[in-house]
């Protein structure tokens, strides 16, 4: 007659680590295995400790990913306009565009255009003049529609291409195509002449 297998159980009666090794958990002998259990023969307390400390550290580790990457996209999202560092240029006099009025000029030189409007009496805005959907020019304009006549509404930033629209003080889209602002030029007015002194580079 067959000793009886041991019994298997996780109770209080449950066999200690030492009486477990190289015990399979139905009690037959190793060549009644299956052969998986056969090629791989590790002891059972070893099998349960290596899996849970494997368990633990996976979660530690995404744990710990998911807080880094929510850190990283914070901090980009904070962070990831940079101002451009670059030498202060003249690019208009005051007095040579009325309230409303624009004009585009390179900044650097070379670089692509860049539309200036003067939004008041000594205020001034300057983005890049290519529209961040498909590069058409944009220019200042009134939006018509939704019930305010254009002539009630602000000056806006209009790309005539696909009818998308900005936000003349932020650079913002407020309707059509495009979804990503426009990167501005920080400009200044020292006495009767405006200078841009630098780019502000949009978000990788
Ligand atoms: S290129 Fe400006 S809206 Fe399409």
């Amino acid at each position: 007659m067959s000793p009886e297998p041991p019994l298997i159980s996780r109770g209080a009666s449950a066999p200690q680590d030492a009486d477990r090794s190289t015990v399979p958990p139905d009690g037959r002998p190793l060549a009644e295995q299956p052969k998986w259990r056969r090629d791989f023969p590790i002891d059972w307390p070893q099998d349960e400790y290596v899996s849970r400390r494997d368990l633990v550290k996976f979660i530690c580790l995404t744990s710990v990913a998911f807080v880094v990457g929510q850190f990283w996209i914070v901090g980009k999202s904070l962070f990831g306009r940079r101002e451009a560092a670059l030498p202060a240029l003249a690019i208009a006099d005051v007095d040579e565009l009325p309230i409303g009025g624009a004009k585009t000029f390179r900044y650097p030189e070379g670089s692509t255009p860049r539309l200036l409007v003067r939004t008041g009496a000594a205020t001034f805005v300057a983005y890049d003049q290519q529209c961040t959907h498909l590069l058409c020019p944009i220019v200042p304009a009134h939006r018509e529609g939704m019930g305010v006549a254009a002539s009630e509404r602000g000056l806006e930033l209009h790309c005539p291409c696909h009818n998308g629209w900005f936000d003349l003080e932020t650079g913002r889209p407020l309707a059509g195509p495009p979804r990503r602002p426009l990167p501005r030029v920080s400009v200044e007015v020292r006495g009767s002449i405006v200078y841009a002194t630098g780019v502000e580079e949009p978000a990788a």
